[in-house]
């Protein structure tokens, strides 16, 4: 495995590959590696000459009060994994290479409007516009013929596939499934913030998820009814504060009254000071 951290370095790897004929699959991450993003890159790996991945925390796509300073960091541990994953080249840029003008000095965004305002986007302003334009940008240095996001973060599925289509980028988007411990909560980067007590407490949106399975299962199709039944749920855990729960069409993210289509059923919930978010899709 090649690891780059210089612009100039990754075009040329990616232009030779490229003319040995190899198709080349791209995993973005923001590093801090697990088993979700080792899927994506296995995944890239058996469908493509080549892999791209890139470990980049990227300031343009975390708030004011967020986590961007503490985000956990731990390239060496990264390397390996990716490395072993199948990556041929890890792009590992510092922020003046993908900001040389600086981030105060991004003059162009790209914005995928309504999507980006939904669900997460009404806490989190800004941050589908950061990771549409890393994306985009990333698109631009890397020209993958595929790039694999992880279904976890499904409202950045949707968001991306939608600046794909509209802005006629020439890749495919594949979405993998979510990858979970083996009690039900989602990897993530971000349960390294939890400690025990909060750990056991976090089980509580696979929990709820599960239930409103269980309930679209027997037939209920009031949204509202099984967004009270989660609530209620949720809230008999005291470490638990609900940020939001939405049923919502799976394409538009329109929040649907009557689930009569397919469906994300998606939460964010505060375990202590940790936000963490989780989701199903209900195919109908
Ligand atoms: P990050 O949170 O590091 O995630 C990188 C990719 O791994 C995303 O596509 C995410 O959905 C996927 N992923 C994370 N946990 C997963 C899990 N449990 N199962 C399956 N896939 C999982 O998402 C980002 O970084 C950034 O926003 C990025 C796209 C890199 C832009 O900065």
């Amino acid at each position: 495995m090649e690891i780059v951290s210089r612009v100039n370095d990754l075009k040329t790897l990616v232009r030779q590959a490229k003319q040995a004929g190899k198709s080349v699959g791209f995993v973005p991450t923001m590093g801090y590696l697990h088993e979700g993003h080792l899927t994506l890159m296995r995944q890239a790996k058996s469908e493509n000459g080549i892999v791209v991945a890139s470990i980049f925390v990227n300031p343009l796509q975390f708030g004011p009060s967020e986590d961007y300073a503490t985000y956990p960091r731990d390239f060496e541990r990264d390397s390996k994994l990716a490395s072993t994953a199948g990556v041929d080249i890890l792009f590992a840029p510092e922020v003046a290479q993908m900001y040389p003008r600086g981030v105060e000095n991004m003059l162009t965004m790209v914005e995928v409007r309504r999507l980006s305002e939904r669900l997460c986007g009404k806490a989190r302003p800004g941050h589908f516009q950061g990771v549409a334009t890393v994306v985009c940008k990333l698109f631009n240095l890397v020209e993958p013929d595929a790039a694999y996001f992880g279904q976890k973060d499904a409202q950045q599925v949707v968001v991306i596939k939608r600046m794909v289509e509209d802005l006629n980028m020439n890749l495919r988007i594949v979405a993998v499934p979510i990858v979970r411990e083996s009690d039900g909560l989602a990897r993530s980067s971000r349960n390294v913030y939890l400690d025990a007590k909060e750990r056991q407490a976090a089980l509580v949106l696979y929990e709820s998820l599960m239930l409103a399975r269980e309930k679209l299962t027997g037939g209920l199709r009031d949204a509202a009814q099984i967004i009270k039944l989660m609530n209620e749920l949720i809230n008999k855990q005291p470490l638990a504060k609900i940020d939001y729960i939405s049923i919502s069409d799976s394409e538009t993210l329109d929040e649907l009254v009557v689930v009569d289509r397919p469906a994300l059923i998606a939460l964010a919930v505060r375990i202590g000071k940790t936000r963490l978010i989780d989701n199903v899709l209900w195919e109908g």
